[in-house]
């Protein structure tokens, strides 16, 4: 079997890379380990810059997500018990949209499967060959046997526990990581949102947010210690957690329900270098990750997708070999301010366990500061909506 590009993962980022690339005319391989349903009952982010919901038009797949995404013109937020505002569209005349990254996830696949393009779901043991070459190649397993591919190129889009990056000689990569002392506890329940704006509050019991999927439909938030089972969380104590970390005006306004998802996740920063090994590109969460705190993370993978479909469409097309060499440094640029500003976000609205007197009060005076500083708060809020590409 042979193909063009052969990419590892069908997350958000690898299967948009594929449509863009299906739709310039480039033949395309999909490898992904889980089944459709599995990465469908997948939660994960739900926040759009500009540059991404364009890119989802782009590919044709954003009708649904113009549809019943909800555009955001800013969050608000709390330190303690103060509010803060943030208005994205005065301060940088932009918005985002809030739309789940599964949403998307579906879109992709549907619209995949409506051009009768078909991925490899539940391929097994995927390795790949040779990327130090100009004719590297992909093995798996898929129903018990074994399957080969010679391609061009190949594209890491398999997150960050996946194969592709694993696969890079250490010697040739730099990894930057930061794990922070704390996890997020999520839920998401069909209820009204209790404001129209994402909420963002700091508090001495520990960081929640609210936010949401629809008007229908919440997704919550509570910074919780690494060893949290979201079983020991009935649904009624994770409410009662939430409105304990809100005012009172919220808390007592708050809609509840039924969860329909609970997990834990760690927050984490990290970074590989470079993103290109030969024949071998990472793009995603293989290459990098962001703590929540910014919502990033979708953000990320979107932009590194635009720029390596460029520099692939470059190669394929007009010979152009401009694009796929210039795509890590391109793509680094991006990342590195993205995880600037989720490292932030995340030490600005934290309780951190080691924290002393005086980190605490710089702290506050941080948020004081964005209180009283539209400069401060014209940077919170052009980064939030997205850095130009
Ligand atoms: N072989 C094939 N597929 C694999 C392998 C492997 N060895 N390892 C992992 N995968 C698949 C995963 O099952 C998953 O479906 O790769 C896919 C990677 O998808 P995501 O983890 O969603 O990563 P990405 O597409 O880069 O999207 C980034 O996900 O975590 C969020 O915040 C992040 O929103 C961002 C988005
Ligand atoms: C979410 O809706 O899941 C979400 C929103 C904003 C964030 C993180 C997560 O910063």
């Amino acid at each position: 079997m042979r193909t063009q590009v052969a990419i590892i993962g069908a997350g958000p980022a690898g299967l948009l890379l594929a449509r863009l690339l299906e739709n310039a005319g480039i033949g395309v391989l999909v490898l992904e380990r889980r089944s459709p349903d599995y990465v469908l009952a997948r939660i994960r982010a739900g926040v759009l810059e500009q540059g991404s919901v364009d890119l989802v038009d782009e590919a044709g797949v954003g009708a649904r997500m113009r549809a019943e995404g909800l555009p955001h013109d800013g969050i608000e937020m709390r330190f303690d018990g103060d509010p803060l505002r943030i208005d994205f569209q005065a301060r940088t005349g932009k918005r985002v949209l809030v739309y789940g990254q599964t949403e998307l996830t579906r879109d992709l696949m549907e619209a995949r499967a409506a051009a009768g393009a078909a991925s490899v779901y539940a391929a097994e043991d995927v390795a790949i060959a040779d990327f130090d070459t100009p004719h590297p190649s992909v093995t798996w397993r898929h129903g018990g046997a074994l399957h080969a591919a010679d391609c061009d190129f190949i594209a890491g889009c398999d997150g960050f526990h996946g194969a592709t990056r694993a696969s890079v000689p250490v010697e040739a990569i730099n990894t930057f990581e930061r794990v922070y002392p704390f996890g997020w506890l999520g839920v998401m329940a069909d209820v009204p949102p209790v404001r129209d704006e994402l909420i963002y509050a700091h508090h001495a019991r520990g960081f929640a947010l609210c936010s949401m999927r629809s008007r229908r439909r919440v997704r919550c938030y509570l910074q919780c210690p690494l060893d949290t089972d979201a079983a020991d969380w009935s649904d009624e104590r994770f409410w009662d957690e939430l409105r304990r970390r809100l005012d009172p005006e919220i808390a007592e306004a708050m809609q509840t329900g039924p969860s329909i998802e609970k997990s834990v996740a760690p927050l984490r920063s990290f970074v590989a270098e470079p993103l290109r090994f030969g024949t071998l590109f990472l793009a995603g969460d293989a290459a990098h990750i962001v703590p929540p705190t910014g919502a990033k993370g979708l953000n990320l993978a979107a932009s590194d997708v635009r720029y390596l479909a460029e520099g692939l469409i470059g190669h394929f097309r007009e010979r152009s070999q401009a694009g796929l060499e210039h795509y890590s440094a391109r793509a680094l640029a991006r990342i590195w301010k993205a995880e600037r500003f989720s490292w932030w976000m995340t030490k600005l609205l934290h309780t951190f366990p080691d924290d002393s007197a005086f980190d605490r009060r710089v702290q506050r005076a941080e948020f004081d500061y964005l209180r009283g500083s539209a400069a401060a708060q014209t940077a919170l809020a052009e980064n939030y909506v997205g850095l130009p590409a």
